[in-house]
Formats: structure tokens, sequence, C-alpha cells
């Protein structure tokens, strides 16, 4: 008599746990540790012009191996110059970024070959 009333409330208590588990099993699979300088690339549209790691638009060089031939401060000058003085003057200058955003996405940028 006393286990039959039970069963149904333990029963129910171990499905309770189990949906517990599940849900932070999806979470933690839906939410990726996205890199914060790969945000920053997406949010400023780097990839409207250079391609990095195979998706990109094609009017600028591909930063997938930037690092091979400019370091990070390399990488930071470019993103702070002045259009003008460029070559090819349409990449728009980023200076008004944070400093701490401008060296994430050019160490990023730097580690990635
Ligand atoms: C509107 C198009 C455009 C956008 C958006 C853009 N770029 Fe550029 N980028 C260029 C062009 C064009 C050049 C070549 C400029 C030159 O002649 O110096 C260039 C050059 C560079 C270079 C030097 C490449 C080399 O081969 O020396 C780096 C690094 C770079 N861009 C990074 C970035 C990053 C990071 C972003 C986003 C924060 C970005 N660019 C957004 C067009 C763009």
């Amino acid at each position: 008599m006393f286990t039959q009333m039970k069963t149904p409330a333990i029963l129910f208590f171990i499905l309770f746990l189990c949906g517990i588990f599940f849900t932070a099993a999806i979470a933690a699979d839906d939410a990726p540790q996205v890199d914060p300088a790969l945000e920053l690339i997406h949010a400023l549209g780097c990839k409207g012009c250079h391609v990095i790691r195979g998706k990109g638009g094609s009017l600028a060089t591909d930063l997938t191996q930037i690092g091979s031939r400019l370091s990070a401060e390399q990488i930071e000058v470019q993103l702070t110059s002045d259009p003008t003085t460029r070559l090819k003057g349409f990449m728009p200058s980023y200076i008004s970024l944070p400093k701490n955003d401008l060296k994430r996405v050019s160490k990023y940028l730097y580690n990635l070959h």
C-alpha cells in the first residue's frame, strides 16, 4: 500500500530530473563559444569585402593568411589608417572603434594563419 502510492511520485521526480539534465545539455550544445573577435568581424562587415576562412566577398584580399605577411600591429595600423592614403581607398577606417576591439580583431586575424 505504501509503495504503491509513492511510485508515481518517484517516477515523476525522476522524469523531472531527466528534464533538467536534457535542457542543460541542449543549452550547452546550442551555445558554442563564439570568439568575441569573430563577432566583431561579423558586426563590422569585414566579410563584405574580404574572405576569411573561405567565406566572404572578393572585393579585397583574403585575410585568412594575413598573419603570415603582417604583424598584429600592422593589421591594426591598416584598420585605423586614413583611407585616402591607401592604394584602394574604399576600405573604411575603423579608427573610432575602442582600442580593445581593434586589438582583439587584429590579434584574431594575426593568429589565423
Ligand atoms: C568596403 C570594403 C572593405 C571592408 C568592409 C573592409 N575592408 Fe579591409 N580592405 C579593403 C581593401 C580595398 C583593402 C586594400 C586597401 C589598400 O590598398 O591598402 C583592404 C585591406 C585590408 C587589410 C590589409 C590586407 C593586405 O593584404 O595587406 C587588412 C588587414 C584588412 N583590410 C582588414 C579588414 C578588417 C579586419 C575589416 C573589418 C573590420 C575590413 N578590412 C573591412 C576593403 C575592405
